[in-house]
């Protein structure tokens, strides 16, 4: 089947190379000619686990194509996916002008039937605009064509983007009517196997399923860093009490982990989006507010443990970060809690030696060269004379580290640990200050 991707972000280059993987035939546009030039000569724009082979090898087979020619992509496939970004504007309301950009591309070039399929996150009513847009210019081109709209949100996580998408676990088709099934049951058909994971629907159903499942996770998160503080006040330890709640089905493990804030492109975005779409629809959505609110303050968390052993001047001090993508296996700093972390060490005088096993190069990007700011090789250099270290992404490789080591670097035998990793007892019996979420020092 021949499919146009618009936009070859983490979502439109996961799922283009998973779609040619199965044999589709794949276009993918951008408008970021540099992203383009660079995947035509093989380097992969973003860390993925999984993502380089099937790129590598379906670009080779000519199954992927990458190319800035928009005209060239709206000929291409009858299926036109648009994933393409769609950032907070200033009053966190989701950024469509990306999204109705593409339509107007395809709407400018088309001259035969098209699907068109939305792949971004976006609020609900977006479906409408994107149709009401296509007639728009077609009527302004004087020509009439038929064309399909359809809400087909994606689910994938960051870090396991390849897998999500090979096998996912539901895909959510809105449809204004029953034309588009046949042609999106095709195109689903190679991840469909098992049991049938399609969920047909109506388009507003479908924008709406996307935030209310993100914004769910992430009032699960907020709820048990609540949860962790209460904890801490009350001398219980979050840890039981997180195996003790998953442990009943009903409320199951996931995405019970309390820690240092959630971040990323997504969660924060999402909640803030569906929080305006409540609000320009008159409704106070009281339980989002809460979501947002706790976990803007979740973030502050680990520099306020820090303060709190050393006092609110840290000036003259260095602490070793381990961890500063938003969540392990992928270089992404979107949001991340490490980001509050690092400006609040900095703000209160201190100088950080930071470590990330994917993420170093975006955080030089992000912050350039600055006097109080090392990115060590490893996470070994990291603690080299620092006075304290700081765990904010659990990346395994921190799982386990050498704690004799970890002492003997350290200034000072203390750890703040933003993800619970490692057992209070075992620390203090092994002379550390170990400082985590929810469990009391
Ligand atoms: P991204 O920022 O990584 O990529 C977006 C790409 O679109 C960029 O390469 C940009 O240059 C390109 N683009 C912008 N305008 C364009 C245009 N007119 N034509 C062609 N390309 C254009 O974004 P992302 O993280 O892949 O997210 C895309 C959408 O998917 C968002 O709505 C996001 O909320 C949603 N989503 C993201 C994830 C995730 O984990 N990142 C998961 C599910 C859903
Ligand atoms: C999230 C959703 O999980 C995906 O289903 C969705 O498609 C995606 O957003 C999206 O819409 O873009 P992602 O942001 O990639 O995926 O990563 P998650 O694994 O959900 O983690 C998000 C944040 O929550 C991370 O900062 C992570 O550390 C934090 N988290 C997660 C916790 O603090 N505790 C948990 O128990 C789980």
């Amino acid at each position: 089947m021949k499919v146009t991707v618009f936009g070859i972000g983490y979502v439109g280059l996961v799922q283009a190379a998973v779609l040619a993987e199965v044999g589709h035939d794949v276009v993918c546009i951008d408008v970021n000619a540099e992203r383009v030039e660079k995947l035509n000569q093989g380097i992969i724009p973003i860390y993925e686990p999984g993502l380089t082979p099937i790129v590598t090898s379906n670009f080779q087979a000519g199954r992927l194509r990458f190319t800035t020619d928009a005209a060239f992509g709206v000929e291409h496939g009858v299926i036109q996916f648009i994933a393409v970004g769609t950032p907070p504007d200033e009053d966190g309301s989701a950024d469509l002008k990306y999204v109705l950009a593409v339509a107007n591309t395809i709407a400018s070039h088309m001259k035969s039937h098209k699907v068109v399929i939305d792949k971004s996150t976006v609020p609900v009513g977006t479906a409408d605009k994107v149709k009401k847009h296509i007639e728009q210019v077609l009527a302004e081109r004087g020509v009439s064509l038929s064309f399909d709209v359809v809400s087909n949100p994606e689910f994938l996580k960051e870090g396991a983007a390849v897998a999500d998408c090979m096998r996912p676990e539901r895909i959510i088709v809105g449809t204004y009517n029953d034309a588009p099934e046949p042609l999106m049951r095709e195109l689903y058909e190679p991840f469909n196997r098992n049991h049938d994971k399609m969920i047909f629907m109506d388009v507003r159903s479908a924008e709406l399923t996307k935030y209310a499942a993100n914004c769910m996770l992430a009032t699960k998160i907020s709820f048990m860093n609540e949860m962790a503080n209460l904890a801490e006040l009350l001398g219980a330890d979050i840890e039981a009490v997180r195996k003790g709640i998953g442990s009943d089905s009903r409320i199951g493990y996931h995405f019970i982990y309390p820690g240092c804030g959630y971040g990323g492109s997504c969660f924060p975005k999402d909640v803030q989006a569906l929080i305006r779409t409540s609000e320009q629809n008159g409704y106070t959505p009281k339980i989002l507010q809460a979501v947002e609110a706790v976990n803007n303050k979740q973030k502050y968390k680990l520099p306020t443990l820090v303060k709190s052993h050393f006092g609110d001047d840290l000036t003259g001090k260095t602490f070793a970060v381990w961890g500063l993508s938003f969540k392990p296996n992928t270089d992404d700093m979107r949001e991340a809690s490490s980001r509050v972390l690092l400006e609040e060490l900095w703000a209160a005088g201190a100088s950080v030696q930071a470590f990330d096993p994917q993420a170093m190069e975006e955080t030089q990007r992000i912050y350039g060269v600055r006097s109080d700011f090392i990115l060590s090789g490893t996470k070994e250099a990291a603690l080299q004379g620092a006075d304290g270290l700081i765990i904010c992404t659990e990346w395994q490789q921190f799982k386990a580290p050498d704690f004799d080591l970890v002492k003997q670097q350290l200034k000072q035998a203390v750890i703040f640990d933003g993800r619970n990793l490692f057992d209070p007892e075992r620390l203090k019996q092994r002379g550390f200050h170990y400082y985590a979420i929810g469990r009391g020092e």
